[in-house]
């Protein structure tokens, strides 16, 4: 079985994320493609997807969310996992977590997980840092990759349970 994973990641924390999903799914014995979602010509190929993003504004990366909107239908054929990674404390009172439960939904994906990023301050650029100045999230690294495994593990087991038909 073929399997996408495909992120969306402007500084690069989101992509570390993927690469150990695909690694861990990869392990299982299935053949992964990761990719950048900007870098995705097509998901025909592909018996499953799973799709990710780093939260920007309570949004997705835009090549990951063009990715689902592009493919809606063939990715509601498929069998699809969606995770965001974000800090919860960047986000506005009121604003919504992320725009992914509402992929999530139109897709009718299996699961859609959250997980923690990180941020490094010296990377942002001045609006950004003139908006984390007025959140004042804690910086760091707060990627948990043992949580990352076992989510991975179960989409592997799940994909293990649907090749067996
Ligand atoms: C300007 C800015 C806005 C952000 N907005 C959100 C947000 O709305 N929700 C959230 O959960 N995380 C938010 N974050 C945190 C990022 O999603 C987090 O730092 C993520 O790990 C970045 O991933 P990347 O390195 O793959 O781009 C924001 C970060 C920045 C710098």
């Amino acid at each position: 079985m073929k399997v996408l994973v495909a992120v969306g990641s402007k500084y690069g924390a989101t992509r570390e994320v993927a690469k150990r999903i695909a690694e861990e799914i990869e392990s299982h014995g299935f053949e992964v493609d990761l990719e950048d979602a900007s870098d995705v010509q097509g998901i025909h190929y592909y018996e499953a997807v799973v799709l990710g993003s780093a939260v920007y504004g309570g949004l997705w990366r835009r090549d990951a969310s063009y990715l689902v909107k592009e493919h809606l239908d063939e990715l509601r054929e498929k069998d699809v996992w969606l995770f965001s990674v974000g800090m919860e404390t960047v986000v506005e009172p009121g604003q919504p977590l992320d725009e992914a439960d509402g992929f999530a939904k139109d897709i009718g994906a299996h699961d859609h997980a959250r997980f923690p990023g990180a941020l490094d301050w010296d990377k942002l650029n001045v609006g950004e840092k003139a908006l984390i100045k007025v959140l004042n999230p804690p910086k760091g690294d707060f990627r948990d990759f043992t949580a990352v495994r076992d989510w991975a593990t179960g989409v592997a087991t799940q994909l293990e349970g649907i090749a067996a038909g």
